[in-house]
């Protein structure tokens, strides 16, 4: 079972790539060997838009490092996403990266609707890991959207397997504090102190890290 595994966060100590971490950690202990990519160490240049990739059966933009990333994909059994909500969607950089997948799939139009079908590769389990700085509302819902679309169109017969929401973690590393950190951090932002609150949201955290390790033990496990 090989798992590619991709951190969309900008930042070190980023809440989303330390769920990731988790996710990868039960991976590998359920046996899976996991192979991690941080987006913002590739270099990936913008879709140019020039269908070219529908007569050339690649990507005709060179010079970046999709060609290797995406052998890297069609090679995995298994794909976890993690990425921080930025504007209601996923990190621009997230974005660029997708849109160049419009090179692995053949696209047949139709009067009604589009069709599109991957070129070839194995069929994959998806799992996807999203953090939001608002506590409580749905600002992950148009990224996760597309992130379970991109999972239909890619999976070829695979399914997602598991999805991670944490909410409220907004600052580096809050995800991973013990209440200790998160009081001193919540009195420098003007959250409350009291122990009620601050171990509610330890727990909170605590709890997303259990799901993330689930997700990866669950991918693992095919
Ligand atoms: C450019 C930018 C846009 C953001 N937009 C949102 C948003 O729309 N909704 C939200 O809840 N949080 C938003 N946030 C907060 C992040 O989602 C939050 O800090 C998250 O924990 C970051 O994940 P990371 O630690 O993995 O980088 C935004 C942060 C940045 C930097």
């Amino acid at each position: 079972m090989e798992i590619l595994a991709l951190s969309a966060s900008p930042r070190i100590g980023a809440n989303s790539d330390l769920l990731l971490e988790g996710a990868i950690e039960s991976a590998r202990e359920a046996g899976a060997s996991v192979r991690k990519f941080r987006v913002s160490d590739l270099n990936i240049k913008p879709c140019r838009g020039c269908l070219r990739c529908n007569v050339l059966g690649r990507c005709a933009i060179k010079g970046d490092d999709w060609a290797e990333f995406s052998k890297q994909f069609m090679d995995a059994d298994a794909v976890l996403i993690a990425a921080p909500v930025y504007f209601w969607y996923v990190p621009g950089t997230l974005k660029v990266l997708i849109d160049r997948f419009r090179s692995l799939i053949v696209v047949t139009m139709g009067a009604e609707h589009i069709t599109c079908t991957p070129r070839q590769w194995r069929p994959k389990n998806f799992g996807f890991i999203l953090t939001q700085g608002e506590p409580t509302g749905d600002d992950f819902a148009p990224a996760l959207d597309m992130l379970r679309t991109f999972a239909e169109k890619m999976s070829l017969g695979g399914h997602v397997v598991g999805e991670v929401v944490a909410k409220g973690p907004a600052m580096k590393s809050q995800v991973a504090m013990n209440p200790a950190q998160l009081a001193e951090l919540f009195s420098k932002v003007g959250l409350p102190t009291n122990a009620e609150f601050v171990d509610s949201q330890y727990e909170r955290y605590q709890g997303y890290y259990a799901a993330a390790r689930a997700l990866g033990r669950n991918l693992a496990s095919g």
